[in-house]
């Protein structure tokens, strides 16, 4: 599945009826220039094969579901209460420790997913910091928004953390360019891998579904340190090395022990004043 709007996607409803929930459907088909089509009874499988769509976007009452007729994902943010409670305990995050944020510092998430570790990243720099997360597949760039705007956590700061994360749908490959160096402190990358970590497959497959399945693209990273003015973090499984051209301006590979998931920190080449 591409992630850069050619999957065709349709928006509907639930089955029961709304009113609600098709004008807020409506709304989001004219922002993703996507067919609103009318429920009507009938099953998503066969609106899919009717409209000769791969995905539907399911406004429902309270939530937005994504469904390619046997495959649901709807928004959660996966770890966030887990790792931002031990955060909040003063607990070390792998995350964290590579990063190494403070208050006040800008963060570029190129890969959004479900937002979590861009909650983090905004949960570090504070209100004074700010915190952009991008996301090339459309459809689940307005499920990521809508979901960290509105899913409730009973956990102040980290409600008010993912709040603050604003969302662009865009593609980090074409998004970089654009940008001016120094406009962001840390930029991080945290594509699909191929493999999924052990225990992931029923939280991550989901979003994988959906998500850009693209590899790491090596020049985008090469990129990000010519516009990050302190750090770039790439994240992967332990066991898999990035590309060569990579590995040699990698400052540093950082792993917990035993841990699946690894970090190769890049900091920025020093510029003239
Ligand atoms: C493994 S998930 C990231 C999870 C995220 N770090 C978190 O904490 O929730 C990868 C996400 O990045 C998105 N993605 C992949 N390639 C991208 C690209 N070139 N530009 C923007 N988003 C991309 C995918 O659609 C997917 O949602």
């Amino acid at each position: 599945m591409e992630g850069d709007g050619i999957i065709s996607t349709i928006v509907t409803t639930g089955l029961a009826k709304n009113e609600a929930a098709s004008a807020r459907a409506t709304e989001i088909a004219t922002e993703l220039g996507a067919p609103f089509v009318p429920r009507d009874g009938t099953g998503i499988l066969r609106l899919l094969r009717r409209h000769e769509a791969d995905v539907a976007l399911i406004v429902q009452a309270g939530r937005l579901l994504l469904s390619d007729g046997t495959v649901e994902y709807s928004y959660h943010p996966n770890m966030l209460l887990v790792r931002g409670l031990n955060i909040l305990r003063n607990w070390r995050d792998l995350f964290f420790d590579a990063a190494e944020m403070s208050e006040g510092e800008s963060v570029l998430d190129c890969t959004l997913g479900f937002g979590c570790e861009a909650s983090l990243a905004a949960l570090a720099v504070g209100e004074t910091g700010r915190v952009v997360g991008l996301e090339s597949n459309p459809a689940l760039a307005v499920v990521t928004r809508e979901g960290l705007r509105e899913f409730h956590l009973d956990t102040k700061p980290l409600a008010a953390a993912m709040r603050r994360v604003a969302v662009v749908h865009a593609d980090y490959q074409t998004y970089l360019p654009g940008l001016a160096p120094g406009a962001f402190d840390l930029i991080a990358f945290d594509p699909f891998f191929d493999e999924r970590l052990e225990g992931s497959e029923h939280t991550v497959g989901p979003l994988a579904r959906f998500g850009d399945q693209r590899p790491l693209d090596p020049a985008s990273v090469l990129l990000a340190r010519q516009i990050a003015t302190r750090r770039v973090v790439v994240k992967h499984p332990s066991h898999v090395e990035l590309p060569a051209e990579l590995v040699a301006v990698r400052t540093k590979e950082m792993s917990a022990r035993k841990g699946q998931t690894a970090y190769s920190v890049f900091d920025v080449p020093s510029r003239e004043p």
